[in-house]
């Protein structure tokens, strides 16, 4: 790949760095809905995951890499530690994509050095070159990253880059691992990387930022004035602790800043030629499969994916907006693919027609999921008046959760009321079928219900997050509800959707529940903070 492509490459690392966000893990199932999506949406690579992590987190990469990189398709990339088992397993993994990657990293830092990886520079000086040859003897397209490059020297850090380039990386990436950098610093770095280094011609520039200073997207903007050519970032900006660089607010700053950017990129001013090949109308489905499927709720003030990011509450806006609506929007809702989504699907809609619509959203049900989404669509169709794509998301995003489920919710029923207990009825049934009832009291319907599930799952947790909002607007709405739980310090996240709101609270708990136990099976390694152990096999 040449240095500069002529536009911005997208890499999305929403499976990948966004899904080690607490709470935000995903089965395999939901992550490749998300790739489909995401190859829906254009971006050019798609980091799947760390196959080295786990046998789980190998079969994802790998069935993306079948299922969604093709000849027209994506890159699809995997995370390695600069380890020669992390390596093959990454290389193995992404195999069946026609357009595959290799992403290796270490930590290039004095403070990482020192005190993660017990190393001398000397050291991540002969490893790089070993480890970027490796991974290109086995796949063409690599990309290195010097984790935490903001804080290291910049005398060292242009050593390491030349030395991963002239082993034969492809891609050059420059993390801000701890979100610490500001834009002016951030866009020096990146033009002294291209200044000093004397080799970086052969590579792409790219840049990953986390969002601790909430300057994540600004710094991007710098580095792409100052030659980044890639972008990391997530659905959301979801990610370690606030998150990474927010790929629709990149995305859509490239796209009504266009003549701004331009000249940088060496086009004239006025030139219409798209920045990124982004198709900025999935952002919005984009935002809520992940939304949905992640639990990590999107604040309402959200840049362009926020429930209130196109609304006009004020009178003199509203006002403005309707004689000429360029007084006060800089976007039209349609450019994101937020219009009225309300769809002709009624009472008497065939499942076919249902299912179509289901895979424009971004999903695509497996048979069994389907007659059971069905039943629920025409459950709601005889409750609701008019039925909208957010509600058939929020009915199906249960369905896509949980293909392994250990507990599923049989029935819920609450007594409350302002001189009664509140008191709940639940019933569960296990993996072999086998049924539960039990009745429990709490200090509201919530708690009742709630309490009820705990007593039957006998699974120790503390519920640390509860949240219910409205899916449409109207008394009919579906009530949306995310849970979060915690166990043994990790976070598991349950989201479920129905007009009765303590039903849907009912579903988000046993959902919770279910990625719990999942959870624990699975005990994944962390890409940064679990050492390399030489001789460890991935268990594939
Ligand atoms: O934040 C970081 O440094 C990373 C690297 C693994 C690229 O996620
Ligand atoms: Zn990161």
């Amino acid at each position: 790949m040449a240095k500069d492509p002529g536009r911005v490459l997208i890499f999305d690392t929403t499976l990948r760095d966004g899904e080690q966000s607490p709470g935000a893990g995903l089965n395999l199932e939901e992550k490749l809905a998300i790739a489909k999506q995401l190859a829906r949406l254009g971006v050019d690579v798609i980091e799947a995951g760390f196959p080295f992590a786990s046998a789980g987190d190998f079969a994802a990469v790998q069935r993306i890499a079948q299922q969604v990189g093709g000849e027209h398709g994506p890159i699809i990339c995997g995370l390695a530690r600069a380890s020669r088992a992390d390596i093959k397993a990454c290389a193995d993994a992404v195999a069946p994509a026609p357009w595959r990657r290799i992403h290796t990293f270490i930590a290039t830092s004095d403070i990482h050095l020192e005190h993660k990886l017990c190393k001398s520079r000397k050291d991540v000086l002969a490893i790089v070159p070993d480890m970027v040859s490796y991974a290109r003897s086995l796949i063409e397209d690599v990309e290195f990253s010097c984790e935490d490059a903001v804080r290291t020297d910049p005398e060292f850090l242009y050593e390491v880059i030349e030395a991963a380039i002239a082993a034969g990386a492809t891609t050059i990436n420059i993390p801000d691992t701890v979100g610490y950098t500001t834009p002016s610093e951030f866009g020096t770095l990146i033009a002294g990387i291209n200044q000093h280094v004397s080799n970086i011609g052969e590579a792409v520039i790219s840049v990953h930022g986390h969002n601790d200073l909430g300057l994540a997207v600004a710094n991007f903007l710098e580095a792409i004035k100052n030659g980044a050519r890639q972008l990391e970032c997530t659905i959301n900006g979801i990610g370690e602790r606030a998150g990474n660089a927010s790929l629709e607010e990149l995305v859509m700053v490239m796209h009504v800043r266009r003549r701004y950017f331009n000249p940088f990129l060496g086009r004239n001013e006025n030139s219409p030629t798209p920045l990124t090949a982004v198709h900025t109308k999935e952002l919005t489905k984009t935002s809520r499969l992940v939304s949905n499927l992640t639990g990590m709720v999107v604040q309402p003030n959200k840049a362009i994916v926020g429930a209130n990011a196109f609304a006009h509450e004020s009178g003199i806006h509203q006002d403005g907006v309707l004689k000429n609506r360029l007084t006060y929007e800089i976007i039209d809702a349609c450019t994101v693919g937020l219009k009225d989504s309300r769809i002709s699907l009624g009472k008497l809609s065939g499942r076919s027609a249902m299912r179509a619509r289901l895979e424009e959203l971004g999903y695509c049900l497996a048979r069994d999921d389907l007659d059971e989404a069905f039943a629920r669509f025409k459950e709601l169709a005889d409750r609701k008046r008019e039925i909208t794509d957010r509600d058939l998301e929020a009915i199906v995003s249960d369905q896509v959760q949980q293909p392994e489920a250990r507990f599923q919710l049989k029935f819920v029923q609450v007594s409350c009321g302002s001189s009664s207990r509140p008191t709940a009825t639940v019933t569960l049934a296990d993996e072999e079928g086998g049924e539960n009832t039990i009745s429990a009291v709490g200090t509201g319907p919530v708690d009742a219900v709630c309490h009820a599930l705990n007593l039957l799952a006998d699974i120790p947790n503390n519920l640390v997050e509860f949240s219910v909002k409205s899916v449409t607007e109207g008394i009919d709405a579906m009530g949306e509800v995310t849970i979060r739980l915690r166990h043994d310090s990790s976070l598991y996240s349950g989201h479920a959707a129905d007009t009765d709101v303590v039903v849907a609270t009912a579903m988000a708990f046993v959902n919770a529940l279910n990625r719990l136990v999942a959870g624990q099976k699975r005990r994944p390694l962390h890409p940064q903070k679990d050492p390399i152990v030489l001789g460890a096999k991935p268990t594939l």
